[in-house]
């Protein structure tokens, strides 16, 4: 991507511009909203759909060991006990005794201490830790909470019309299980041989104690994930290859390397089901926050599931005669979080001919819009017919948009600031003479005379390269 980033984004430019350009709305906002509920707007359905589509792309498309699934989010609630979410899916809750806030233990130890002494304590350890320390509310500033009790971040619902005498299912937490559960299906209907994976992208659901930061953390969000599944004792390589993948899968979509860092957990910090666990954290307005992990998650997943269903959950190895149950490696991407993340590295303040502007500066294939189309005048039919033209031929394409009100400036400032990597101006000379438009560059500002004839390739190699 082009020009040197400024240094001036915050939470509440990007919070502010997501609404008023079309990203992202406060849910259900005309009935004074759900608190950290977020709806996506024109642009940011656009966005969202791009950030998947690479994703989708580059991990399934491009790769011969891969192949996809969409999986229910109400799942046998069995699934849920093999899995351990039941069991160990919690967080330590308190209450601030004084103004009755409800905060994470671990989170504010983590908060003043650090990751590594929030780490792998019980909840007797994280109540006496606070109180010794006297750790103080995050809202009031007093440290009189209560005892720490665990609270299961499963979202509870009832399958069946009458509510006492239907059962009870969770709202998926995460979209891993899905895959899991499908094992003996996709390794049925595709032959794959070891290793190969499943990728699956799809809404998951977690009673966070505390949500916040926007779209950073919500209770409702989209996952992307990989299951992975390989021979035992081969994963050193594989593991390595994921964590290089998932790094670049944000470079080259033109996140600023200096970001991004990558996160080995301490053992005293695991998920239940991981061995090994690295993320790539990005340096977010209000600090370094995970935005991807990568997960050794041994054969946790596969044996419990066999042991709770009853089937065997096995891979046969034709080439050793041999059966057993594969290891799996799982990169997991926040779907919401990397949009965020797009969002908040896009942007950027310059000044143009002595004029301020706001400039998101998307990677071409993830910007909403490819390119805005614009007439110099809007009482001119000959030049509104010809952009018409061109718009309705464009769009069969490429998510172009048509735009004749305001001065050419203030056109190009809107575009600038959802990001549209090209605005092409039809003036009178391209009815009159050349029958070529005007292409300026976002980045650049830059501006070339292209042929009508050739402007939907010089538009396609531009977006592609
Ligand atoms: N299957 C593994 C798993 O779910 P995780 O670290 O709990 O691992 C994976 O979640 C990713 O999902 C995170 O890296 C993050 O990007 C995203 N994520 C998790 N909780 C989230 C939340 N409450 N809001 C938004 N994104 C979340």
């Amino acid at each position: 991507m082009s020009s040197p980033k400024t240094e001036k984004v915050t939470m509440d430019k990007i919070v502010s511009l997501a609404k008023r350009r079309g990203f992202v709305f406060p849910g259900s906002e005309i009935y004074g909203g759900l608190a950290n509920t977020w709806d996506y707007g024109p642009y940011g359905v656009e966005l969202k759909n791009n950030v998947k589509k690479a994703w989708w792309k580059r991990f399934v498309q491009e790769r011969e060991d891969m192949v996809g699934l969409d999986a229910s989010i109400l799942m046998n609630p069995k699934t849920w006990e093999a899995s351990g979410h039941v069991q160990s899916f919690s967080d330590p809750l308190m209450d601030c005794k004084n103004c009755k806030e409800r905060v994470r233990g671990d989170k504010i130890i983590e908060e003043h201490y650090g990751v590594e002494a929030a780490a792998g304590k019980n909840l007797k350890e994280i109540g006496e830790f606070i109180k010794e320390k006297k750790i103080p509310c995050p809202k009031c500033g007093k440290s009189d909470f209560t005892e720490a009790r665990s609270f299961n971040l499963m979202f509870r619902t009832h399958q069946g019309v009458v509510e006492e005498s239907s059962a009870m299912v969770y709202l998926r937490p995460e979209t891993a299980q899905g895959i899991f559960v499908n094992f003996k299906n996709v390794l049925a209907t595709t032959r794959h041989k070891l290793p190969f994976g499943v990728a699956q992208i799809g809404k998951a659901f977690r009673n966070e104690i505390t949500p916040g930061n926007f779209t950073f953390r919500t209770r409702e969000f989209e996952q992307m994930e990989i299951e992975y599944f390989i021979k035992p004792n081969t994963e050193k390589e594989l593991f390595e290859m994921w964590e290089k993948e998932c790094f670049a899968f944000y470079t080259d979509l033109g996140i600023n390397k200096e970001k991004l860092r990558m996160r080995h957990h301490e053992a005293k910090e695991l998920s239940h089901y991981s061995k090994m666990t690295v993320d790539i954290e990005y340096e977010f307005p209000f600090g370094w926050g995970e935005l991807q992990g990568t997960a050794h998650r041994g054969t946790y997943d596969l044996t419990r599931h066999s042991e709770f269903s009853g089937e065997e959950l096995v891979y046969f190895d034709s080439e050793t005669n041999e059966k057993y149950i594969p290891e799996v490696i799982e990169p997991s991407f926040g779907a919401d979080r990397t949009v965020l993340t797009f969002m908040i590295d896009a942007y950027d303040e310059d000044e143009i001919g002595g004029e301020q502007r706001v400039v998101m500066r998307f990677h071409p294939q993830l910007a909403p819009i490819k390119a805005a189309i614009l007439p110099l005048v809007k009482n001119k039919a000959i030049i509104t017919d010809k952009a018409e033209k061109i718009y309705n031929d464009l769009k069969k394409h490429l998510m172009v948009e048509y735009d004749e009100s305001g001065t050419i400036g203030k056109r190009y400032r809107r575009q600038d600031e959802i990001g549209t990597p090209y605005c092409i101006t039809i003036d009178f000379d391209t009815v009159e003479k050349d029958d070529a438009v005007t292409v300026r560059d976002r980045d650049t500002t830059k501006q070339e005379r292209i042929k009508t004839s050739e402007l939907l390739n010089y538009l396609r190699t531009k977006l592609e390269s």
